[in-house]
C-alpha cells in the first residue's frame, strides 16, 4: 500500500486561535507548516520560531500564491473572512479552514458558499467542541435511544451571538441528527455589543422548527441562563435534549448529566483545546485522502448553523416566523441596529 499524502499548510491570524492550529498541524507527521501570517510582526515572528516556519509575510492573499498550500487555514476575527476565501480559493487550495462564524450576514456567507462550490474546495469550521468526552457521551446517550424520543433540543450561552451561537446551534443540530430547520422565530435586545469585534445584540434568542418535529430553543448573552456550576462566560454553555423517557445535557466546562430509563447520569468533561484540536485536524487529512470521508465540521453544515442564526436576527427584526433557506436580504447587523430601541 503506497504511504498516504501529507498536506502543506499555511496558517493566518497568529493570535490564540491561530497558534492553536499551527501547534496541531505541527504536532501531526500528515501536515507540513509552509506559511504564516500575520500583520503584527511580533506575533507573527514568535510563531515562526515556535513551529520553525521560515515563510512568513503579513499579506495573506500573496503568501498563499507564493506557497500555494494544500490546506489555507485562517483564524482573524469575524470582520475579516470573504477576502481571504477568495485568495486560498484563487490560490487553488484543496481544502479551507477557518473560525466561526462563517460570516457576518447572509449575504457574505451565500457569497464565500458560491465561491466555494463553484471551485470545488472543501471547507472545514472551527465548532471543534464537539470532540470533548463530555460532549460526545451526551451525543451517545441521545444516540441509543435513553431518552426516549427527543422532542426538544436546547442551547444556551451568556457569552454573546457572534461568539458563541453558531457553537450552540451546531452540537444541538448533532443531537437532532441534523434534521432540516423550517422556521424560526426569533427576539433580540440591546445594542451596547453592536460595535464589538464579535459584533452581536446583547441578547438574541430562538426557537426552531426542524422538519423531523423536533423544537429547538437557542438563546446567547446577557440574560440568557447562567450555568452557575461553571466559571468563566464562554464555558458557560448549555446544550442538551429532553425526550419522552429524560433528557441529556453538557456543560461546555462543567461534564454531562442525565435522566435516563437507566436512572441518574453524570459524569466530567471541560472544553480542553489540546484534546479537541488533534482529532479536528487529522480529520480533514482524513477527508482529502478520501471524498466519503466528510469532516463532521464541514462548511455546508457550518453554514446552516449560520443561516439559523441569522434567520433569529431576521425574526427579531421583521417581528414574524423566518422560513428557511435564506435568499440575500438586508445585512442582519445593520437591520438589527436600525429597529432595535436605543
Ligand atoms: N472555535 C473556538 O473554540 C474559538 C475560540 C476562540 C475564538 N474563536 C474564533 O477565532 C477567531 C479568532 O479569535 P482569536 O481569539 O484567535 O483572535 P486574536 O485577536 O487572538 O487573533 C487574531 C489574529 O489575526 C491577526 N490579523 C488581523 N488581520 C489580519 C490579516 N489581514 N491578515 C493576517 N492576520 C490578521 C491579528 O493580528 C491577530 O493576531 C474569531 O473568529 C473567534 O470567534 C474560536
Amino acid at each position: 500500500m503506497s504511504a498516504p499524502n501529507n498536506y502543506t499548510v499555511v496558517v493566518a491570524g497568529m493570535g490564540k486561535r491561530g497558534n492553536h492550529h499551527a501547534d496541531a498541524f505541527h504536532k501531526n507527521r500528515r501536515f507540513e507548516l509552509v506559511g504564516l501570517c500575520d500583520i503584527d510582526r511580533e506575533r507573527l515572528e514568535a510563531a515562526a520560531t515556535k513551529f520553525g516556519v521560515s515563510e512568513t509575510g503579513a499579506d495573506a492573499a500573496q503568501l498563499v500564491k507564493k506557497t500555494r498550500p494544500d490546506i489555507f487555514c485562517f483564524c482573524t476575527l469575524p470582520g475579516l473572512r470573504l477576502p481571504l476565501i477568495r485568495a486560498g480559493v484563487e490560490a487553488g487550495v484543496k481544502l479551507i479552514a477557518y473560525e466561526k462564524p462563517t460570516a457576518l450576514s447572509t449575504n457574505e456567507a451565500l457569497e464565500i458558499m458560491s465561491l466555494v462550490r463553484k471551485a470545488g474546495v472543501k471547507t472545514v469550521v472551527s465548532h471543534q467542541h464537539r470532540y470533548g468526552e463530555h460532549y460526545r457521551k451526551v451525543k451517545e446517550i441521545i444516540a441509543r435511544g435513553a431518552i426516549g424520543r427527543v422532542h426538544t433540543v436546547y442551547g444556551t450561552a451568556t457569552g454573546w451571538m457572534m461568539h458563541m451561537m453558531t457553537h450552540l446551534i451546531d452540537y444541538t443540530r448533532w443531537f437532532n441528527d441534523y434534521a432540516e430547520a423550517e422556521w424560526v422565530v426569533g427576539q433580540a435586545h440591546g445594542k451596547s455589543k453592536l460595535t464589538d469585534n464579535h459584533p452581536s445584540p446583547d441578547y438574541v434568542g430562538g426557537l426552531i422548527q426542524f422538519s423531523n418535529g423536533v423544537r429547538g430553543i437557542v438563546e446567547s448573552g446577557d440574560g440568557a441562563p447562567d450555568v452557575p456550576e461553571v466559571e468563566y462566560w464562554w464555558r458557560k454553555c448549555r446544550m442538551g435534549a429532553q425526550g419522552t423517557e429524560g433528557f441529556a445535557e453538557v456543560l461546555t466546562g462543567g461534564g454531562w448529566r442525565a435522566v435516563t430509563r437507566d436512572g441518574l447520569l453524570s459524569g466530567p468533561g471541560g472544553m480542553d483545546y489540546e484534546h479537541d484540536m488533534g482529532p479536528y485536524v487529522q480529520e480533514m487529512a482524513d477527508w482529502l485522502d478520501d471524498d466519503s470521508k466528510i469532516h463532521p465540521c464541514h462548511g455546508e453544515s457550518a453554514f446552516k448553523d449560520l443561516e439559523i442564526m441569522m434567520a433569529i436576527c431576521r425574526s427579531a427584526v421583521q417581528r414574524g416566523k423566518i422560513k428557511l433557506p435564506l435568499g440575500p436580504g438586508e445585512p442582519e447587523l445593520e437591520a438589527l441596529a436600525k429597529a432595535l430601541p436605543d
